[in-house]
């Protein structure tokens, strides 16, 4: 005979507790570690206004965004930044004339067998957010002037940098029509949220070009 059964049942109940934490604790172990961080050392929560400048400048002046705020009327197209293929045009409202509306081809996500990229409401940037041309120093300032970023304020704006669909596309771009995938941003997404953060909290400072490397870039 054994244990009368309350008592078992205790016991089995304590060997899968113990029998649970090992095998969780051995999980947590497994688990790998974030990816480490790229081009630059993010270390996100010690970021000043600057450096936080800096990096989020690295990500938009990438061509992942600036293929979508080019300063002409058609959208650009791979590493290279060629213009997008079949004369594609803004359209009146950026999504494309009728004939080849960007949503004709583009979808809510990317498309890995076709090679189109997507993500929801793709459409092209308004000319007045066309960044190509601009240093970084000129683009920090377009995208905070209401006149040219749509009357948003810089809450608005942070808010865009960090939850807008076409902005974290970026980051999780896919694959070209020859399956080779897209270049990403040299920093990851989550250094790119702490950097905009760490400079709107910063209160937005805009570097003089001479203190930071050179007007060209
Ligand atoms: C598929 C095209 C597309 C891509 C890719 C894209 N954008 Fe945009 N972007 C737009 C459109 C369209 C708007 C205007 C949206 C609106 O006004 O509602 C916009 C607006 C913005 C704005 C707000 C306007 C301003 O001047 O401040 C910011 C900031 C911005 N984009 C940043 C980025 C960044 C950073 C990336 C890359 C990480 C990026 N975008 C990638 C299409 C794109
Ligand atoms: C006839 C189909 C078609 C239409 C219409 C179309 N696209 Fe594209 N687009 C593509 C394909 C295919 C690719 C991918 C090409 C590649 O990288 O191999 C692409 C790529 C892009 C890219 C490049 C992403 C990158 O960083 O390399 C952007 C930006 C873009 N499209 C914007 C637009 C916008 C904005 C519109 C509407 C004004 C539009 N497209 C209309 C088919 C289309």
């Amino acid at each position: 005979m054994g244990m009368p059964p309350n008592d078992s049942f205790r016991f089995t109940m304590v060997v899968l507790l113990v029998l649970t934490s090992v095998f969780v604790g051995f999980w947590i172990e497994a688990e790998p570690s974030p990816a480490a961080g790229t081009a630059v050392d993010a270390e996100a929560p010690g970021v000043d206004g600057i450096t936080g400048f800096e990096q989020m400048m690295q990500v938009i002046t990438h061509r992942r965004c600036m293929n979508c705020h080019p300063a002409g009327d058609q959208p650009r197209q791979g590493e290279d930044s060629h213009l997008h293929r079949f004369h594609v045009q803004r359209g009146a409202d950026g999504h494309g004339l009728a004939a080849l509306a960007c949503g004709t081809c583009h979808q809510g996500e990317n498309n890995d067998f076709s090679g189109v990229p997507g993500a929801p409401h793709w459409h092209l940037a308004p000319a007045s957010m066309g960044w190509e041309g601009l240093n970084r120093f000129e683009i920090a300032r377009a995208m905070l002037d209401p006149e040219k970023n749509g009357g948003r304020s810089p809450a608005e704006i942070e808010k865009h940098l960090t939850t807008d669909p076409l902005v974290l596309w970026a980051f999780e771009p896919g694959v070209d029509h020859e399956g080779t995938p897209r270049e990403k941003p040299p920093i990851s997404r989550e250094q790119f949220i702490a950097a905009v953060k760490a400079w709107f909290a910063a209160g937005a400072p805009i570097p003089e070009p001479s203190s930071s490397g050179t007007e060209a870039d």
